[in-house]
Protein backbone atom coordinates (compact mmCIF):
# COMPACT_ATOMS: atom_id res chain seq x y z
CA UNK A 1 0.00 0.00 0.00
CA UNK A 2 2.81 2.46 1.20
CA UNK A 3 4.85 1.64 -2.05
CA UNK A 4 1.75 1.91 -4.25
CA UNK A 5 1.37 5.68 -2.50
CA UNK A 6 4.78 6.26 -3.15
CA UNK A 7 4.50 5.66 -6.77
CA UNK A 8 0.99 7.44 -7.31
CA UNK A 9 2.99 10.63 -5.43
CA UNK A 10 5.75 10.24 -7.86
CA UNK A 11 3.73 10.55 -10.71
CA UNK A 12 1.92 13.10 -9.57
CA UNK A 13 5.26 15.02 -8.86
CA UNK A 14 6.27 13.86 -12.76
CA UNK A 15 2.88 15.05 -14.01
CA UNK A 16 3.07 18.34 -12.04
CA UNK A 17 6.50 19.12 -13.51
CA UNK A 18 5.59 18.19 -16.95
CA UNK A 19 2.35 20.71 -17.29
CA UNK A 20 4.81 22.97 -15.51
CA UNK A 21 7.28 22.56 -18.31
CA UNK A 22 3.91 23.24 -21.06
CA UNK A 23 3.12 25.91 -19.50
CA UNK A 24 6.34 27.30 -18.68
CA UNK A 25 5.80 30.76 -21.06
CA UNK A 26 8.16 30.15 -24.07
CA UNK A 27 10.07 33.19 -25.75
CA UNK A 28 8.53 33.66 -29.05
CA UNK A 29 11.77 33.48 -30.87
CA UNK A 30 12.52 30.10 -29.52
CA UNK A 31 8.85 28.95 -30.71
CA UNK A 32 9.21 30.69 -33.99
CA UNK A 33 12.48 28.73 -34.50
CA UNK A 34 11.07 25.56 -33.50
CA UNK A 35 8.01 25.78 -36.06
CA UNK A 36 10.51 27.08 -38.77
CA UNK A 37 12.75 24.00 -37.86
CA UNK A 38 10.03 21.36 -37.76
CA UNK A 39 8.53 22.60 -41.03
CA UNK A 40 11.86 22.62 -43.16
CA UNK A 41 13.05 19.40 -41.90
CA UNK A 42 9.66 17.77 -42.62
CA UNK A 43 9.25 19.35 -46.18
CA UNK A 44 12.73 18.34 -46.92
CA UNK A 45 11.88 14.71 -46.10
CA UNK A 46 8.98 14.66 -47.81
CA UNK A 47 11.03 15.68 -51.04
CA UNK A 48 14.23 13.58 -50.38
CA UNK A 49 13.06 11.45 -53.41
CA UNK A 50 12.05 14.36 -56.11
CA UNK A 51 13.80 16.61 -57.85
CA UNK A 52 10.95 19.67 -56.74
CA UNK A 53 11.53 22.02 -54.42
CA UNK A 54 8.54 23.84 -52.50
CA UNK A 55 7.46 26.77 -53.54
CA UNK A 56 3.58 27.76 -52.84
CA UNK A 57 0.16 26.57 -52.39
CA UNK A 58 -2.26 26.66 -56.12
CA UNK A 59 -4.76 29.37 -55.80
CA UNK A 60 -7.37 30.44 -57.77
CA UNK A 61 -9.41 33.21 -57.26
CA UNK A 62 -12.92 34.67 -58.16
CA UNK A 63 -12.23 36.55 -60.43
CA UNK A 64 -14.98 39.55 -59.14
CA UNK A 65 -12.58 39.63 -56.25
CA UNK A 66 -10.02 40.25 -57.92
CA UNK A 67 -11.61 42.84 -60.24
CA UNK A 68 -12.64 44.80 -57.12
CA UNK A 69 -8.70 44.78 -56.03
CA UNK A 70 -7.62 45.79 -59.13
CA UNK A 71 -10.42 48.02 -60.22
CA UNK A 72 -9.69 46.67 -63.52
CA UNK A 73 -9.53 43.42 -65.42
CA UNK A 74 -7.30 40.52 -64.32
CA UNK A 75 -4.26 39.51 -66.64
CA UNK A 76 -5.77 36.38 -68.29
CA UNK A 77 -3.89 32.93 -69.42
CA UNK A 78 -4.21 32.43 -72.98
CA UNK A 79 -3.73 28.92 -72.72
CA UNK A 80 -7.07 26.92 -71.27
CA UNK A 81 -5.06 24.26 -70.21
CA UNK A 82 -3.31 26.50 -67.93
CA UNK A 83 -6.57 27.71 -66.39
CA UNK A 84 -8.18 24.25 -65.85
CA UNK A 85 -5.11 23.03 -64.27
CA UNK A 86 -4.91 25.36 -61.98
CA UNK A 87 -8.33 25.44 -60.79
CA UNK A 88 -8.03 21.42 -60.28
CA UNK A 89 -4.60 21.62 -58.06
CA UNK A 90 -6.02 24.73 -55.97
CA UNK A 91 -5.34 24.37 -52.50
CA UNK A 92 -2.01 21.96 -53.13
CA UNK A 93 1.48 22.73 -52.61
CA UNK A 94 2.79 24.21 -55.47
CA UNK A 95 6.53 22.52 -55.94
CA UNK A 96 8.85 24.22 -58.72
CA UNK A 97 11.81 22.89 -60.42
CA UNK A 98 15.40 23.94 -59.92
CA UNK A 99 15.08 26.46 -62.95
CA UNK A 100 12.28 28.62 -60.88
CA UNK A 101 13.19 31.75 -59.71
CA UNK A 102 12.45 30.92 -56.18
CA UNK A 103 14.20 27.58 -56.05
CA UNK A 104 17.20 29.22 -53.86
CA UNK A 105 14.96 30.52 -51.13
CA UNK A 106 14.17 26.60 -49.83
CA UNK A 107 17.89 25.77 -49.35
CA UNK A 108 18.68 29.31 -48.29
CA UNK A 109 15.96 28.91 -45.54
CA UNK A 110 17.64 25.56 -44.09
CA UNK A 111 20.67 27.30 -43.92
CA UNK A 112 19.37 29.93 -41.95
CA UNK A 113 17.64 27.62 -40.07
CA UNK A 114 20.87 25.42 -39.24
CA UNK A 115 22.86 29.00 -38.41
CA UNK A 116 20.48 29.37 -35.57
CA UNK A 117 19.35 26.34 -33.98
CA UNK A 118 22.87 24.40 -34.77
CA UNK A 119 20.64 21.67 -35.93
CA UNK A 120 23.14 19.19 -38.64
CA UNK A 121 20.41 17.31 -39.58
CA UNK A 122 19.07 20.92 -40.93
CA UNK A 123 22.86 21.33 -42.53
CA UNK A 124 22.91 18.21 -43.96
CA UNK A 125 19.18 19.22 -46.24
CA UNK A 126 20.72 22.67 -46.64
CA UNK A 127 23.82 20.76 -48.54
CA UNK A 128 21.68 18.75 -50.39
CA UNK A 129 19.04 20.98 -51.59
CA UNK A 130 22.14 23.93 -52.39
CA UNK A 131 23.73 21.21 -54.50
CA UNK A 132 20.69 20.36 -56.27
CA UNK A 133 21.25 23.81 -58.15
CA UNK A 134 24.09 23.19 -59.59
CA UNK A 135 22.92 22.92 -63.00
CA UNK A 136 21.14 26.18 -63.25
CA UNK A 137 24.23 28.40 -61.70
CA UNK A 138 24.71 29.62 -65.06
CA UNK A 139 21.28 29.34 -66.62
CA UNK A 140 21.07 32.16 -69.53
CA UNK A 141 17.84 34.00 -69.94
CA UNK A 142 16.87 35.45 -66.31
CA UNK A 143 18.71 38.17 -63.85
CA UNK A 144 16.63 35.94 -60.91
CA UNK A 145 20.23 34.00 -60.97
CA UNK A 146 21.08 36.08 -58.27
CA UNK A 147 18.38 34.93 -55.76
CA UNK A 148 18.85 31.77 -57.30
CA UNK A 149 22.64 31.32 -56.26
CA UNK A 150 23.27 33.97 -53.64
CA UNK A 151 20.37 32.43 -51.33
CA UNK A 152 21.82 28.77 -51.85
CA UNK A 153 25.57 28.86 -52.56
CA UNK A 154 25.66 32.45 -51.00
CA UNK A 155 24.70 31.02 -48.18
CA UNK A 156 27.05 27.76 -48.08
CA UNK A 157 29.18 29.64 -48.49
CA UNK A 158 29.01 31.78 -45.61
CA UNK A 159 28.95 29.17 -43.38
CA UNK A 160 30.83 26.83 -45.22
CA UNK A 161 32.73 28.37 -47.35
CA UNK A 162 35.00 26.37 -50.08
CA UNK A 163 36.75 26.83 -53.36
CA UNK A 164 33.97 25.11 -55.06
CA UNK A 165 31.12 27.03 -53.91
CA UNK A 166 33.41 30.32 -54.12
CA UNK A 167 33.95 28.93 -58.01
CA UNK A 168 29.87 29.02 -58.70
CA UNK A 169 29.10 32.15 -56.98
CA UNK A 170 31.73 33.47 -59.56
CA UNK A 171 30.32 31.80 -62.79
CA UNK A 172 27.26 33.14 -61.75
CA UNK A 173 28.09 36.74 -61.65
CA UNK A 174 29.71 36.34 -64.86
CA UNK A 175 26.78 34.84 -66.35
CA UNK A 176 24.82 37.98 -64.75
CA UNK A 177 27.16 40.26 -66.06
CA UNK A 178 26.07 39.03 -69.63
CA UNK A 179 22.39 40.52 -69.39
CA UNK A 180 24.31 43.98 -68.09
CA UNK A 181 23.73 46.81 -71.36
CA UNK A 182 26.05 49.47 -70.32
CA UNK A 183 24.57 52.13 -72.63
CA UNK A 184 21.21 51.40 -70.51
CA UNK A 185 23.60 51.20 -67.68
CA UNK A 186 21.22 48.40 -66.69
CA UNK A 187 21.74 44.29 -66.04
CA UNK A 188 18.35 43.23 -68.02
CA UNK A 189 15.30 41.69 -66.29
CA UNK A 190 13.13 39.43 -68.42
CA UNK A 191 13.83 38.18 -71.41
CA UNK A 192 10.10 37.45 -72.35
CA UNK A 193 7.05 40.40 -72.63
CA UNK A 194 6.11 43.15 -75.38
CA UNK A 195 9.41 45.36 -73.60
CA UNK A 196 12.87 46.43 -75.16
CA UNK A 197 14.83 46.14 -72.24
CA UNK A 198 12.61 45.23 -68.95
CA UNK A 199 14.47 46.22 -65.59
CA UNK A 200 12.32 45.28 -62.53
CA UNK A 201 12.80 46.80 -58.66
CA UNK A 202 13.26 42.72 -57.87
CA UNK A 203 16.72 43.46 -59.91
CA UNK A 204 18.25 44.81 -56.97
CA UNK A 205 18.27 42.08 -55.25
CA UNK A 206 20.61 40.51 -57.53
CA UNK A 207 23.31 42.66 -56.56
CA UNK A 208 24.61 41.00 -53.42
CA UNK A 209 26.11 38.32 -55.78
CA UNK A 210 28.13 40.54 -57.56
CA UNK A 211 29.53 42.54 -54.87
CA UNK A 212 30.76 39.40 -53.57
CA UNK A 213 31.89 37.64 -56.44
CA UNK A 214 33.96 40.75 -56.80
CA UNK A 215 35.42 40.37 -52.94
CA UNK A 216 36.19 36.65 -54.36
CA UNK A 217 38.04 37.79 -57.33
CA UNK A 218 39.59 41.43 -56.82
CA UNK A 219 37.83 42.08 -60.47
CA UNK A 220 36.26 45.32 -59.95
CA UNK A 221 33.57 44.85 -62.81
CA UNK A 222 31.06 42.93 -60.78
CA UNK A 223 31.38 45.63 -58.43
CA UNK A 224 31.23 48.42 -61.33
CA UNK A 225 28.22 46.92 -62.78
CA UNK A 226 26.66 46.68 -59.39
CA UNK A 227 27.35 50.39 -58.63
CA UNK A 228 26.05 51.25 -62.35
CA UNK A 229 22.80 49.50 -62.08
CA UNK A 230 22.19 50.98 -58.58
CA UNK A 231 22.64 54.37 -60.00
CA UNK A 232 19.78 53.85 -62.70
CA UNK A 233 17.54 52.47 -61.09
CA UNK A 234 17.71 54.82 -58.50
CA UNK A 235 17.40 57.43 -61.80
CA UNK A 236 14.40 56.07 -63.28
CA UNK A 237 12.35 54.05 -60.99
CA UNK A 238 11.64 56.00 -58.10
CA UNK A 239 8.76 58.79 -58.19
CA UNK A 240 9.23 61.88 -56.06
CA UNK A 241 7.88 60.46 -53.37
CA UNK A 242 10.31 57.51 -53.18
CA UNK A 243 7.46 54.80 -54.27
CA UNK A 244 8.97 52.50 -56.92
CA UNK A 245 7.64 51.35 -60.24
CA UNK A 246 7.72 48.06 -61.09
CA UNK A 247 8.62 47.65 -64.22
CA UNK A 248 11.24 50.32 -66.25
CA UNK A 249 11.64 49.34 -69.57
CA UNK A 250 14.55 50.97 -71.96
CA UNK A 251 15.22 51.69 -75.14
CA UNK A 252 18.67 50.70 -76.62
CA UNK A 253 20.09 54.38 -76.23
CA UNK A 254 19.52 54.40 -72.23
CA UNK A 255 16.27 56.44 -72.40
CA UNK A 256 13.11 55.36 -71.06
CA UNK A 257 10.36 52.99 -73.37
CA UNK A 258 7.81 52.92 -70.26
CA UNK A 259 6.96 52.15 -66.95
CA UNK A 260 4.38 50.59 -65.80
CA UNK A 261 3.79 47.56 -63.24
CA UNK A 262 3.45 43.67 -63.61
CA UNK A 263 2.40 42.56 -60.25
CA UNK A 264 1.16 45.50 -58.85
CA UNK A 265 -2.66 47.22 -58.74
CA UNK A 266 -1.69 49.79 -61.34
CA UNK A 267 0.95 51.31 -63.50
CA UNK A 268 1.08 53.82 -60.49
CA UNK A 269 0.13 51.87 -57.58
CA UNK A 270 2.89 50.87 -54.77
CA UNK A 271 3.57 47.61 -55.03
CA UNK A 272 4.54 45.88 -51.59
CA UNK A 273 6.82 43.63 -52.51
CA UNK A 274 8.64 46.31 -54.83
CA UNK A 275 9.05 48.93 -52.08
CA UNK A 276 10.54 45.90 -49.83
CA UNK A 277 13.15 44.86 -52.87
CA UNK A 278 14.19 48.61 -53.27
CA UNK A 279 14.39 49.64 -49.46
CA UNK A 280 16.67 45.86 -48.92
CA UNK A 281 18.39 46.51 -52.71
CA UNK A 282 19.87 50.27 -51.39
CA UNK A 283 20.56 49.25 -47.97
CA UNK A 284 22.87 46.54 -49.20
CA UNK A 285 24.40 48.90 -51.59
CA UNK A 286 25.36 51.02 -48.82
CA UNK A 287 26.43 48.13 -46.80
CA UNK A 288 29.19 47.36 -49.55
CA UNK A 289 30.29 50.57 -50.84
CA UNK A 290 29.69 53.13 -47.98
CA UNK A 291 28.56 55.26 -51.00
CA UNK A 292 26.09 57.73 -48.76
CA UNK A 293 24.34 58.20 -52.07
CA UNK A 294 22.71 54.73 -51.53
CA UNK A 295 22.30 55.20 -47.57
CA UNK A 296 19.89 58.25 -48.54
CA UNK A 297 17.94 55.74 -51.40
CA UNK A 298 17.76 53.50 -48.64
CA UNK A 299 16.44 55.82 -45.70
CA UNK A 300 14.28 57.62 -48.07
CA UNK A 301 12.17 54.56 -49.00
CA UNK A 302 12.40 53.15 -45.26
CA UNK A 303 10.78 56.53 -44.25
CA UNK A 304 8.21 55.91 -46.82
CA UNK A 305 7.29 52.50 -45.91
CA UNK A 306 6.59 53.46 -42.09
CA UNK A 307 4.28 56.35 -43.81
CA UNK A 308 2.09 54.08 -46.04
CA UNK A 309 1.81 50.90 -44.62
CA UNK A 310 -1.50 51.61 -42.66
CA UNK A 311 -2.50 48.37 -41.53
CA UNK A 312 -2.58 47.71 -37.81
CA UNK A 313 0.01 45.31 -37.51
CA UNK A 314 2.52 46.48 -40.15
CA UNK A 315 1.67 43.69 -42.55
CA UNK A 316 0.99 45.32 -45.61
CA UNK A 317 -1.93 44.46 -48.22
CA UNK A 318 -0.48 43.27 -51.10
CA UNK A 319 -0.85 46.73 -52.81
CA UNK A 320 -0.58 49.79 -50.69
CA UNK A 321 -2.78 51.22 -52.98
CA UNK A 322 -5.20 48.47 -52.39
CA UNK A 323 -8.36 48.95 -51.27
CA UNK A 324 -8.31 49.02 -46.91
CA UNK A 325 -10.52 45.99 -45.36
CA UNK A 326 -10.49 42.97 -43.99
CA UNK A 327 -10.37 40.85 -47.45
CA UNK A 328 -7.62 42.57 -49.13
CA UNK A 329 -4.82 40.33 -49.03
CA UNK A 330 -1.90 40.72 -47.37
CA UNK A 331 1.77 40.25 -48.08
CA UNK A 332 4.03 38.63 -45.68
CA UNK A 333 6.35 38.54 -47.90
CA UNK A 334 7.20 42.10 -48.35
CA UNK A 335 6.91 42.23 -44.23
CA UNK A 336 9.86 39.81 -43.57
CA UNK A 337 11.72 41.25 -46.66
CA UNK A 338 10.66 44.88 -45.30
CA UNK A 339 12.13 43.28 -41.58
CA UNK A 340 15.00 41.89 -42.87
CA UNK A 341 16.50 45.01 -44.89
CA UNK A 342 15.57 47.77 -41.49
CA UNK A 343 17.03 45.11 -39.07
CA UNK A 344 20.82 45.65 -41.47
CA UNK A 345 19.61 49.51 -41.84
CA UNK A 346 19.62 50.20 -38.19
CA UNK A 347 23.10 48.96 -37.87
CA UNK A 348 23.72 51.60 -40.28
CA UNK A 349 22.23 54.81 -39.75
CA UNK A 350 22.60 57.36 -37.28
CA UNK A 351 18.77 57.09 -36.09
CA UNK A 352 19.16 53.26 -36.77
CA UNK A 353 16.40 52.64 -33.61
CA UNK A 354 13.44 53.53 -35.38
CA UNK A 355 14.11 51.07 -38.26
CA UNK A 356 15.04 48.31 -35.16
CA UNK A 357 11.94 49.08 -33.97
CA UNK A 358 9.24 48.87 -36.77
CA UNK A 359 11.31 45.50 -37.83
CA UNK A 360 10.84 43.95 -34.19
CA UNK A 361 7.66 44.09 -34.99
CA UNK A 362 7.05 43.07 -37.82
CA UNK A 363 8.99 40.40 -36.73
CA UNK A 364 6.58 40.13 -33.53
CA UNK A 365 3.72 39.94 -35.35
CA UNK A 366 4.63 37.39 -38.25
CA UNK A 367 5.44 34.98 -35.41
CA UNK A 368 2.15 35.59 -33.71
CA UNK A 369 -0.31 32.81 -35.27
CA UNK A 370 -2.12 35.07 -37.77
CA UNK A 371 0.72 34.70 -39.59
CA UNK A 372 2.91 31.61 -38.08
CA UNK A 373 1.98 28.47 -39.04
CA UNK A 374 1.09 25.55 -36.67
CA UNK A 375 3.48 22.88 -36.71
CA UNK A 376 2.59 20.01 -39.41
CA UNK A 377 -0.04 22.51 -41.35
CA UNK A 378 0.73 24.92 -43.72
CA UNK A 379 1.59 22.41 -46.56
CA UNK A 380 4.96 22.97 -44.65
CA UNK A 381 5.79 26.31 -44.83
CA UNK A 382 6.36 28.25 -41.88
CA UNK A 383 4.39 31.99 -42.46
CA UNK A 384 1.14 32.14 -43.87
CA UNK A 385 -0.65 34.96 -45.75
CA UNK A 386 1.75 36.48 -48.96
CA UNK A 387 0.71 37.03 -52.30
CA UNK A 388 2.87 36.27 -55.07
CA UNK A 389 0.77 38.41 -58.13
CA UNK A 390 -2.88 38.84 -57.82
CA UNK A 391 -3.31 40.58 -61.01
CA UNK A 392 -2.47 36.89 -62.56
CA UNK A 393 -4.77 35.28 -59.86
CA UNK A 394 -1.72 33.27 -58.87
CA UNK A 395 -0.57 32.89 -55.12
CA UNK A 396 -3.23 34.79 -53.34
CA UNK A 397 -2.74 34.47 -50.03
CA UNK A 398 -0.78 31.81 -49.26
CA UNK A 399 2.61 30.36 -48.07
CA UNK A 400 5.60 31.28 -50.43
CA UNK A 401 9.06 30.47 -49.61
CA UNK A 402 10.55 33.83 -49.73
CA UNK A 403 8.44 35.10 -47.00
CA UNK A 404 10.19 32.01 -45.06
CA UNK A 405 13.42 33.02 -45.61
CA UNK A 406 13.73 36.49 -45.52
CA UNK A 407 11.76 36.14 -42.32
CA UNK A 408 15.02 33.54 -40.89
CA UNK A 409 17.11 36.08 -42.26
CA UNK A 410 15.63 39.01 -40.31
CA UNK A 411 15.48 36.71 -37.60
CA UNK A 412 19.25 35.69 -37.65
CA UNK A 413 20.01 40.11 -38.17
CA UNK A 414 17.75 40.53 -34.65
CA UNK A 415 19.01 37.71 -33.04
CA UNK A 416 22.96 39.10 -33.89
CA UNK A 417 21.56 42.73 -32.38
CA UNK A 418 20.22 41.42 -29.74
CA UNK A 419 23.14 39.57 -28.44
CA UNK A 420 24.93 41.42 -25.07
CA UNK A 421 27.54 43.70 -25.48
CA UNK A 422 26.11 44.49 -29.53
CA UNK A 423 22.55 46.56 -28.52
CA UNK A 424 22.39 48.08 -25.05
CA UNK A 425 18.96 47.96 -24.18
N1 LIG B 1 10.65 38.71 -58.24
C1 LIG B 1 9.30 38.41 -58.41
C2 LIG B 1 8.46 38.74 -57.24
O1 LIG B 1 8.85 39.44 -56.34
O2 LIG B 1 7.34 38.27 -57.23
Amino acid sequence: MRKMRAVLLATTVTFALMACQETKHTDWKDHALDVASYQLKHTAQELEDSVLLPRSTWTFDAEDFLVSQLGHDVVKSDDPLEVYSVEVLKGQRRDCEIADWTSGFFPGSLWYAYELTGDEALKEQAIRYTNMLYPIHTMAGTHDLGFMINCSYGNAFRLAHNDTIAAVIVETAEALCKRFNPNIGCIRSWDFGPWNYPVIIDNMMNLDLLFTASKLTGDSRYYDISVAHAKTTMKYHFRPDYTSYHLVSYQEDGTVEKKETHQGKNDESAWSRGQAWAVYGYTSCYQETKDTLFLGQALRVADMIMERVKTNDSIPYWDYDAPAGDDTPRDASAASVTASAFMRLSTLAPDGEKYFKYAEAILKNLSSPQYLAEKGKNHGFILMHSTGSLPHNSEVDTPINYADYYYLEAMKRYLDIEKPGNKSN
